[in-house]
């Protein structure tokens, strides 16, 4: 399997059919139980990958570095400035020279396009760390993290995605799930609901492999029943500090709270974050928007994220297990 996957992009969830991503995760299982007991072999000796960065990042950053460090490859970090890309130079010349120098590129940044043009033009796989569309090596991590926490198989497991359901991270957990047979919800008001063409793709996956999907404004008929419950934040980056007001006051109702956890029926109910999370005012943004409203947490209350329920550091360090497996699986000898 893995020499089919050889020299893939991984731009988004399409990229890999469900055995495909079985493998995948397969293998970071692998590969993370190896590195736990110290005997970790390398695949990636001598590659070089670039990295660009036009957004922020702290999880996929790491991830990546530390996957390639582990497996003997290089990485050179290209930041949102220090580079041309994108003032004095194109992203499909940028694809050129890279695709001379490095064995792989990963790409986080605005336009998904971006990272189509990546992979077309440089001649080496590509891997997307989070378009304004798309985040497609977290749902690795995701469905991963789902896995280790449940005795079920993926198509025995329900989950919710509640608030801003349309988002990058929402729109890529669907298709992921979808792809292996979940029963998955999505939870938030209609005006954020993924883009009906992505919906319908989904529902024609779902289709196949047997996964149910609901989409749904209301928050007993989502989470009832649910193994896991998912957020994620209610302004993503990129999108201006205006809608921050009309974003609060329509996902409000989907915040992550103890009644909502309680409401799944299942004591046993976890919860997860792609991260980073607005639990608190503690951070720089936390503050200044949940004090600017009256709240002392966005998206997830404290109590929740705190709680024994919560796995988001599972599902945190589980970002580098799973890139580590893209990147061995599409790249190693
Ligand atoms: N979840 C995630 O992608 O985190 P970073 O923005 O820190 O990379
Ligand atoms: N939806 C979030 C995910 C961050 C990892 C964003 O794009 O900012």
């Amino acid at each position: 399997m893995t020499d089919k996957l050889h020299g893939r992009s991984f731009l988004t969830l399409r990229d890999f059919t469900p055995a495909e991503i079985t493998h995948l995760l397969d293998l970071a299982a692998l590969l993370k139980a190896a590195k736990k007991a110290r005997h970790e072999q390398q695949y990636l000796i001598g590659r070089e990958i670039a990295l660009i960065f036009e957004k922020d990042s702290t999880r996929t950053r790491a991830g990546f570095e530390v996957a390639a460090y582990d497996q003997g490859a290089h990485v050179t970090y290209l930041g949102p400035s220090g580079s041309h890309l994108g003032k004095k130079e194109t992203v499909k010349d940028t694809a050129r020279v890279l695709g001379r120098v490095y064995d792989a590129i990963e790409y986080r940044g605005f336009g998904h396009v971006n990272a189509e043009d990546l992979a077309k033009w440089s001649g080496v796989p590509v891997y997307n760390g989070l378009t304004d569309s798309f985040h497609p090596t977290q749902i690795l991590a995701d469905l991963l993290t789902m896995r280790e926490h449940s005795k079920k198989a993926y198509k025995d497991i329900a989950f919710c995605f509640l608030g801003d359901v349309g988002n990058n991270v929402g729109g890529s957990l669907m298709l992921g799930a979808v792809k292996m047979g979940m029963d998955v919800r999505l939870c938030g008001p209609k005006a954020q609901w993924p883009d009906p063409d992505l919906l319908a793709e989904a529902r024609d996956i779902a289709a196949q492999t047997g996964a149910r999907l609901t989409v749904t404004a209301d928050v007993k008929q989502g989470v009832t029943g649910c193994d896991f419950i998912h957020t994620d934040v209610w302004v993503s980056m990129g999108e201006p500090d205006t809608v921050w007001a009309t974003r609060i006051a329509a996902l409000l109702p989907y915040q992550v709270n103890a009644t909502l956890m309680a409401m799944t029926g299942n004591p046993d109910a976890k919860f997860m974050h792609c991260l980073p999370a607005f639990h608190n005012t503690d951070t720089e943004v936390g503050a200044r928007v949940a004090r600017a409203h009256g709240l002392d947490a966005l998206e997830v209350t404290d109590d929740v994220f705190e709680s024994p329920a919560s796995i988001v550091f599972d599902q945190a360090e589980n970002r580098m297990h799973t890139i580590k497996a893209v990147l061995v699986a599409t790249l190693g000898d």
